[in-house]
């Protein structure tokens, strides 16, 4: 069974990004949530509070084969290191399309071998986003159906601290 690396931002993971997490779990035989380090691009949660959210969720969710790491630099080169057969990505629509088709290409010229592979959110999850998540938590308003929930006191209480 091949091994895939699942790379983002996760800033913060979400249930959208669990349910790709867990349905990606039972196609690969390892999957390797790949936890983008700040550098040009800043993220509200620390690289470490963001690796401890996705190690809670996949405790919570029993996802034996499922494991994190933080990455720096090209995807393509971390997928290489990993000697991972693929990317995995989730699209919730047309928009995430058109952005997740130009990354793919690009990852597949540098390593012609590296194949993407992108699931569809489920309907339940089509508009849980992170920067929704950030938005309604720093108005105080209730994320417990967007964020798993071994991670929802913690989430809520830092965004809530941001007002
Ligand atoms: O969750 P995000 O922010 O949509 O994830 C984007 C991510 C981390 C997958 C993308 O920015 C990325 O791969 N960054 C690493 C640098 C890189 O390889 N860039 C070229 C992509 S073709």
């Amino acid at each position: 069974m091949t091994k895939c690396v699942y790379p983002g931002s996760f800033d913060p993971f979400t249930l959208g990004h669990l349910d790709i997490l867990a349905r990606a779990c039972a196609l690969f035989g390892e999957v390797k949530v790949a936890v983008l380090k700040n550098t040009r691009k800043s993220c509200f949660f620390t690289l470490e509070e963001r690796l401890a959210f996705i190690r809670r969720a996949i405790d919570e969710k029993g996802l034996t084969n499922a494991r994190v790491a933080a990455f720096e630099g090209l995807l393509a080169d971390f997928v290489e290191f990993e000697r991972a057969g693929c990317v995995l990505r989730g699209i919730r629509g047309a928009i995430d399309y058109e952005y997740e088709a130009a990354m793919a290409a690009l990852n597949k010229r540098l390593y012609p071998h590296c194949e993407t592979v992108v699931l569809m959110a489920s309907p339940e999850f089509i508009a849980v986003s992170s920067s929704m998540v950030r938005e309604i938590g720093r108005l105080g308003g209730n994320i417990g159906s967007l964020v798993p929930e071994s991670n929802r006191a913690a989430i809520a209480e830092r965004l809530l601290a941001d007002e």
